[in-house]
């Protein structure tokens, strides 16, 4: 299989470059500039390099320095940022500081003809965010590229195939930043026969020989990415898997049992499921505080877990559905399927592992779900909207009981229902009901009613980290309202709520 090596110095983009390799079916690794040497590269059979981007500077003696032995090597390289400075001081040129002035953003971008600009005009936009640059252009490269502020944007050694952009071609912005990720793919001769498939077997293969003999451990929640995880894992390592699966009483309609008929059929008597319902809902009476409610639903998650593991011996590994996006420190990581112990939130630190297992933490979510459906799971797991840990409590305001849950579960399948079936332009990316401690008069049949108010709430954002409330055309919201009101007898009203985040969050609670 074809590989193209991202050889990280720490980069915030290096995730995206692997992923932006990967999207034209070329198989990309991202390994720490700390943990291969060239030897180890040339041995590999990478077909291509790419020295990522990184905080530094060169001219820092602290700072990530490589081999220059990589640019004899016969391996085409891309450097992209920092690695296109480095490049340059490793084959003789000159890095400095550009003063005061750096170069962010959106920057008009002059090429000239080269291989790794093939179909890109001579004049496009693309993205910028250095201070350092490239002042004198080492021995056999010359100059490809400029911007208004940067003489050398591009260099190249056509000749031994070594390639350095100060701009960055993996984001969008860089209008052909594609095209020219894609032009090096072909002059690392790259054939482009890499699909998830792949991914999907070498993975298991590799799993299957790193943790032969090992007794591993997974918290399986049924959320994407423990879903696709323990999916993963039990293909590649069968009966030494046990997942456990606590169900806190807190989950949607119908939800524990689709997880359990899900990964029984997978794990068999791998998978432990716990019926903590009354447990969780005992701890949580009386309470009407969300932070109060939130934590104590986070402590007794965790003896649940912990009683269950002990109770059935030993284990060596934890893994977890990590995945890319959960790694704060990006590019910071080995590739390694298995890393050395760290703090795993939500985790007792006195269960001792040895190692920590996250087969998936160099995805992205949408990749994580490709996996998913490879594996044969099904979509209404693999296509999950997020679903918070401590479930349905945050979204019931003031106390939790067994009634307001089959309220709030009864309104949240209907309106998702709504939604999953209606024919809406832009799909919405979480989309739920609220049981809120409100009540409102209203008249069901000839009888006044003292009842309920559902809220609805639906979301359309990028990261969940800012939302925007979604334009639901109201059709869609009528049918969800009369459904709600007509089916649930306690519920006198139904309000969508029209607010974005921030101010407001994407959950209640
Ligand atoms: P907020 O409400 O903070 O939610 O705007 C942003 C996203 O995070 C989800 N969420 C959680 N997920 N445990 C989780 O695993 C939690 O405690 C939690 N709280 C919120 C929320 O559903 C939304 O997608």
């Amino acid at each position: 299989m074809d590989t193209i090596l991202v050889l990280d110095f720490g980069g915030q983009y290096s995730q995206l470059i692997a992923r932006r390799i990967r999207e034209q079916n070329v198989y990309a690794v991202i390994e720490s500039f700390r943990h291969i040497s060239v030897d180890e590269i040339i041995d590999r059979g990478y077909r291509g390099i790419i020295m990522t981007g990184g905080p530094n500077s060169v001219n820092d003696p602290e700072s990530p320095h490589y081999d220059p032995g990589l640019l004899d090597a016969g391996i085409p390289v891309l450097g992209i940022c920092y690695g296109a400075q480095l490049m340059a001081q490793m084959a003789g040129g000159k890095v400095a500081a550009a003063g005061a002035e750096g170069e962010y953003g959106r920057t008009q971008l002059t090429v000239t003809e080269n291989s790794l600009f093939k179909g890109v005009p001579e004049a496009s936009i693309c993205w910028m965010s250095h201070r350092d640059r490239i002042v004198e252009i080492p021995e056999r490269f010359s100059v490809k590229a400029y911007t208004p502020q940067c003489t050398c944007a591009a260099m190249s050694d056509e000749s031994r195939k070594l390639y350095a952009v100060q701009f960055h071609p993996e984001v969008t912005h860089t209008r052909y930043g594609t095209q020219m990720l894609s032009n090096f793919l072909d002059i690392c001769g790259c054939d482009r026969q890499w699909k998830m498939s792949r991914f999907v077997q070498e993975t298991a293969e590799r799993l299957a020989s790193e943790l032969k003999g090992k007794r591993v451990l997974m918290a399986l929640s049924g959320g994407v990415d423990s879903s696709v995880t323990a999916a993963l894992l039990a293909k590649a390592i069968g009966n030494d898997l046990k997942c456990v699966f606590v169900d806190h009483g807190l989950l949607r309609k119908g939800e524990a049992k689709a997880v359990e008929d899900v990964f029984r059929s997978r794990l068999g008597d791998s998978l432990v499921c716990v019926d903590a319902s009354k447990r969780f809902l005992g701890e949580l009476a009386g309470v009407t505080d969300p932070e109060t409610k939130r934590k104590i639903i986070g402590e007794q998650f965790i003896r649940v877990f912990e009683e269950t593991a002990n109770g059935l011996g030993g284990f060596d590994l934890l893994a977890q559905g990590t995945i890319y996006p959960d790694v704060i420190e990006s590019g910071k990581g080995d590739s390694a399927v298995i890393k050395s112990h760290h703090n795993v939130g939500g985790i007792p630190t006195d269960m001792k592992f040895s190692g920590i297992v996250e087969p998936l933490r160099d995805l992205f979510k949408d990749e994580v779900r490709r996996v998913g459906l490879e594996l044969g799971l099904p979509d209404h797991i693999v296509k999950r909207q997020p679903f918070p840990g401590p479930g349905l409590a945050v979204r019931i305001t003031g106390e939790v009981t067994e009634e307001k849950l089959s309220v709030l579960r009864e309104a949240d399948a209907i309106f998702r229902e709504e939604i999953d079936t209606a024919d809406m332009s832009e799909r919405p990316d979480q989309y739920f009901a609220v049981l809120t401690d409100t009540s409102a008069v209203g008249v069901k049949g000839d009888s006044r009613l003292y009842g309920s108010v559902i809220a609805l709430r639906s979301v359309t954002t990028e990261d969940f980290m800012t939302a925007d409330w979604t334009r639901i055309p109201f059709e869609v919201l009528e049918r969800a309202s009369v459904r709600i009101t007509n089916t649930i007898p306690s519920v006198a009203r139904v309000v969508y709520d029209i607010t974005s985040k921030p101010p407001a969050t994407v959950e209640w609670e």
